[in-house]
């Protein structure tokens, strides 16, 4: 993972870990001297606690039951710490200590600690590459501001080519050969890692930019109050056309979030692909949304097909929240990258087709995943499964 590792390693300077060994050393002899002063009969864990709690453990000290479990006893000992509201496994911990959200933002190693930011990003962008794609990727980075975090997710185990650009030096870079973005994203954008920023967006490396801006469709999305959303889409000449015309570019329009298909397509009109609805190439979540749309995430799904169809089981009202930005669009310019490190195989199938066919089986297994979740929801609340209208 990273260069923040690597670097981590190589910059501590040889006085600086006399200075720490020195510290360390002084800080023992204290604790010595502090440890030698005090009486030894008194045990050293209740020293701090108020004597009225003291009192109190020692009346229960003498009616505890011998087999209560462990738990119990750390209930039944004041001087334990046991705090059922922090996170899962943290209990014994005092709250105060506990910090259970973390951040992408570089540190330096040196200095305070509170005066290592100047600047905190508000935003966050992630983008799934190869070496291949540099030029655009270049292109895409750029347009977004120093607001952003920049991370890459290297699925050809090329990285260090990247610090030929002055903006990679200050990007987080994650490597782990021929892997998709969304086995990247269930993997290290836990939205407890990414809790600091307001809107993540999650995008692949084959998208044209020239009419974009990263600043300018945030406010649009602000705007119009959109927690799941997209730039809208503008065929390519290379591509025949676009898929949906939910997300497809409309002249004049600031967002839309309703579209029209042919008769047959959409048996409900709030529903997608005629509403409620964004692709997976270029997705944006508000934070809230991504805290939901990443528990979504099946570990062994990778190609996210499908999702797209249910990102709206996490906002409400779905087809309010869900919207396209026609201002700020981009250029799907459909270059199969990553469909071309799939495996050939044995049956003499080109890997491309295989990852296809991975991609429509992934589509079905989770749909029938989600709807058995749902179906099971639903019976153990005792409420009739096939009454319901879900609208899968
Ligand atoms: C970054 O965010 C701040 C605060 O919202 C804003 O004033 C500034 O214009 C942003 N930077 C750019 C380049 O838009
Ligand atoms: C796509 O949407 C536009 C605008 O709503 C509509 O005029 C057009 O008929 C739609 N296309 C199809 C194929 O439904």
């Amino acid at each position: 993972m990273g260069k923040v590792n690597r670097r981590s390693f190589a910059v501590r300077k040889p006085n600086e870990s006399m200075r720490l060994i020195v510290l360390l050393f002084v800080g023992g002899f204290f604790g010595l001297i502090i440890g030698l002063s005090l009486p030894t009969t008194r045990p050293i864990t209740k020293l701090n606690l108020p004597y009225g709690l003291l009192h109190l453990s020692c009346i229960q000290d003498k009616n505890t039951d011998s087999s209560s479990s462990s738990q119990d006893q750390l209930l039944n000992d004041p001087s334990k710490i046991w705090v059922p509201r922090n996170p899962r496994g943290a209990e014994r911990l005092p709250p105060g200590i506990v910090q259970a959200e973390s951040d992408l933002f570089l540190r330096r190693l040196w200095g305070i600690p509170s005066e290592d930011l100047t600047f905190k990003p508000k935003y966050l962008v992630t983008f799934t590459v190869g070496y291949e794609q540099k030029k655009n990727i270049d292109a895409a980075v750029k347009k977004f501001s120093e607001n952003f975090t920049v991370l890459l997710f290297h699925y050809d185990g090329r990285t260090t080519e990247w610090d030929e650009f002055e903006w990679s030096k200050k990007a987080i870079h994650i490597s782990a050969q021929k892997q998709t973005k969304w086995w990247y994203a269930k993997r290290f954008l836990h939205p407890d890692i990414v809790a600091p920023y307001e809107y993540i967006f999650m995008w692949d490396e084959d998208l044209g930019v020239e009419h974009f801006n990263a600043e300018e469709y945030i406010k649009l999305v602000r705007k119009h109050g959109l927690e799941i959303s997209q730039p809208a889409l503008e065929p390519s000449k290379s591509t025949k056309g676009v898929c949906w015309n939910m997300t497809k570019k409309r002249d004049g329009s600031e967002v839309h979030k309703e579209a029209e298909e042919k008769p047959g397509k959409c048996k409900y009109p709030l529903l997608p692909p005629c509403a409620a609805f964004v692709e997976i190439m270029a997705p944006v979540f508000s934070r809230n949304a991504w805290r939901c749309v990443w528990h979504m995430i099946q570990n062994e799904f990778v190609h996210g097909w499908g999702l797209d169809f249910s990102f709206r089981k996490c906002v409400e009202p779905a087809h309010k929240k869900i919207g396209v930005v026609d201002a700020q669009w981009i250029v799907h310019q459909g270059i199969p990258s990553l469909g071309n490190q799939g495996e050939a195989q044995t049956t003499g199938k080109p890997p491309w087709r295989a990852v296809k066919e991975r991609c429509g089986m992934e589509w079905r297994m989770f749909q029938g995943r989600l709807t058995n979740a749902e179906k099971g929801y639903y019976k153990s609340k005792g409420i009739d499964f096939t009454d319901l209208v879900l609208h899968n």
